[in-house]
């Protein structure tokens, strides 16, 4: 969809020349020093490939191998679902139960993690990625970390009022300031009351909040709220629905400083007319499409 609106031209012929060099090089791990920073890609002044759930059309989603297949070809982030185990470990599974995406059964939130490690996440998609465990957060982190930026979605059956010590959104917050990737994170959630605790954690941290923060949205309210709720969050960006965009919702929204990251989006013709728009990236199942 763009080469042209893609300006990638410079970092293609960069990273052929280094392959006539050195072949062994993987191409990828040179394009992803480019990657791991969200203010870098702020000045690439394009819109942004988003992998959504990792490369979800050909791999199984949200693991190991879905993300290193986003990063092979070479999206600018990719986006994962967090929740939370019976022995309270963030890990990174899509839907409240095992059924769809392992050879597990019933809630991810009754099953330890030693017990969830012992699960296929792969052989569901398809007999090749048998032996693809659900993967950490810590782990993922640790794996991506300076190749790419994530967008972390905190499932909202793991909101806790009362948060304990340990919630969800504290556990994140903690892990990404440890392994000091605060730059190369997103957090989005549907569930909105989260933003309001992750700036609480930072207040009692006595740490500027430099984590970006997204709400995500699947009913339309009006540009209006929309607008109100990116001010009221202090949002970086707001992430809804696809059918719920319209230009004039980019345009209020990008005018007053937030960044629209529209989901999820397959469909070439769609992509190529909300690009026209303005969105300032796309979330897809399909990134290698979004570069064509
Ligand atoms: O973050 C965008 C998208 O992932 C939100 O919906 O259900 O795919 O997590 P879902
Ligand atoms: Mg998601």
């Amino acid at each position: 969809i763009g080469f042209d609106f893609f300006t990638k031209n410079a970092m293609l012929k960069h990273t052929h020349m280094a392959l006539i060099v050195t072949p062994d090089i993987i191409p990828t791990r040179l394009t992803c020093q480019t990657m791991e920073n969200i203010k870098a890609l702020e000045q690439e002044k394009r819109p942004w490939v988003v992998a959504h759930r990792g490369f979800r059309a050909q791999y199984p989603e949200n693991t190991i191998a879905a993300f290193e297949a986003a990063i092979g070809v070479e999206a600018d982030m990719i986006e994962l679902d967090v929740c939370l185990t019976r022995d309270r470990v963030p890990v990174v599974i899509h839907d409240e139960t095992l059924d769809r995406t392992t050879d597990g059964k019933g809630l991810v939130s009754s099953h330890t993690l030693s017990e969830l490690k012992e699960l296929d996440a792969g052989s569901w998609f398809n007999a090749e990625f048998k032996g693809e465990s659900i993967p950490t957060l810590e782990e993922l982190l640790l794996k991506i970390k300076g190749r790419i930026t994530v967008n972390i979605e905190i499932k909202p059956e793991s909101f806790e009022a009362p948060a304990p010590a340990d919630a969800i959104e504290v556990q994140v917050c903690e892990m990404v300031e440890k392994l000091e990737m605060a730059d190369s994170v997103l957090i989005s959630s549907f569930e909105h009351l989260f933003f309001a605790k992750i700036q609480r954690w930072y207040r009692d941290q006595h740490k500027l909040n430099s984590i970006r923060l997204a709400p995500l949205q699947k009913v339309s309210l009006g540009d209006d709220f929309a607008l109100a709720l990116c001010r009221r969050q202090n949002a970086y960006s707001y992430h809804p629905d696809e059918c719920l965009v319209t230009p004039s919702l980019i345009n209020e929204l990008k005018t007053n400083g937030f960044q629209i990251f529209p989901y999820t989006i397959n469909d070439k013709k769609r992509m190529e007319q909300l690009i026209k728009w303005g969105v300032s990236g796309i979330i897809s199942d399909e990134p290698e499409r979004l570069w064509k």
